[in-house]
């Protein structure tokens, strides 16, 4: 038996350092209270959680992450005042004009991941523009989740099945994890939830069954590399078994 943990034999597979968490999820959370400690309006902390965005994407790129999902709009927040909301469809557009150049240019990939059946066809077509302009780069995947919720990606792959005739028998754990909206990723190794709240919000509820979940009080437009490195370190100290035991703990058969 190996003395290596499943998740450090994985790592040595891909040749990778084991304590970097190949699939990061992030609950961006807390802009409002940012702007409001400082008597701005809240739409000001959106702003700046953008750009603290940008400045994440490649910080956990240079420390060696390959997938960064964030969760940008969720299926709720359409619950707020409507000037917030459309506050937000507005900052999209105006984040997309300003920084996907510089992404594109930094070696990002976007995706956009949710139901794209509710926003404007003005946002569709610049998340489709953004996909297509970054569909060769590799150095990180961006996943925006926006308009997401965990209940919905269940709910939309259970349909496709249903859609395309599949039988049920062949409804497995992974033909629904190859339909969800993050197919295209191994599951979030670190789920990362900032601005001190200790829930999950509907975000991956399907993908984050074995992900170390870390939570800190720092408001998203404030998480920087400091906060990064934080994450970043405590993730190194988990012992990620998957429902195993810990291999020194194996005894022999037969004792
Ligand atoms: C998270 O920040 C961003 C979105 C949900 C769009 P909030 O807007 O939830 O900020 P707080 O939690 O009210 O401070
Ligand atoms: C979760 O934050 C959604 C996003 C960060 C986009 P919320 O602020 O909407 O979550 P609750 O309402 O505190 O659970
Ligand atoms: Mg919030």
């Amino acid at each position: 038996m190996s003395d290596l943990s499943l998740a450090a034999q994985a790592a040595a597979a891909e040749n990778r350092p084991p304590a970097v968490p190949r699939h990061v999820a992030v609950v961006m959370d807390g802009n409002g209270r940012w702007a409001r400690q400082r008597f701005m309006p809240r739409f000001f902390g959106h702003k700046q959680g953008v750009d603290a965005l940008v400045r994440a994407v490649n910080a956990f790129a240079d420390r060696g992450v390959q997938y960064l999902t964030v969760f940008a709009f969720s299926s709720e927040n359409w619950k707020r005042p409507s000037e917030e909301v459309s506050g937000l469809m507005s900052l999209v557009l105006v984040a997309v004009s300003k920084y996907l150049t510089k992404l594109a240019g930094d070696g990002v990939r976007i995706r956009i991941v949710g139901d794209r059946s509710a926003v404007s066809d003005k946002l569709r077509r610049a998340w489709e523009h953004a996909e297509e302009l970054t569909a060769g780069n590799s150095r990180i995947t961006l996943a925006v989740a926006f308009n997401y919720g965990g209940r919905w990606d269940v709910v939309q792959a259970c349909r496709q099945a249903i859609a395309d005739g599949v039988p049920a028998e062949a409804v497995d754990e992974n033909w629904l994890a190859s339909h969800m909206a993050l197919s295209f990723a191994p599951d979030p190794d670190l789920f990362i939830r900032t601005g001190g709240e200790m829930r999950i919000s509907n975000f991956l509820l399907w993908q984050a069954a074995y992900s170390e979940l870390f939570f800190t009080e720092c408001l998203w437009p404030d998480f920087g590399e400091a906060e990064i490195d934080a994450a970043l370190e405590a993730y190194a100290q988990r012992d990620r078994r998957f429902g195993t035991i810990r291999p020194n703990q194996v005894v022999p058969e037969g004792t």
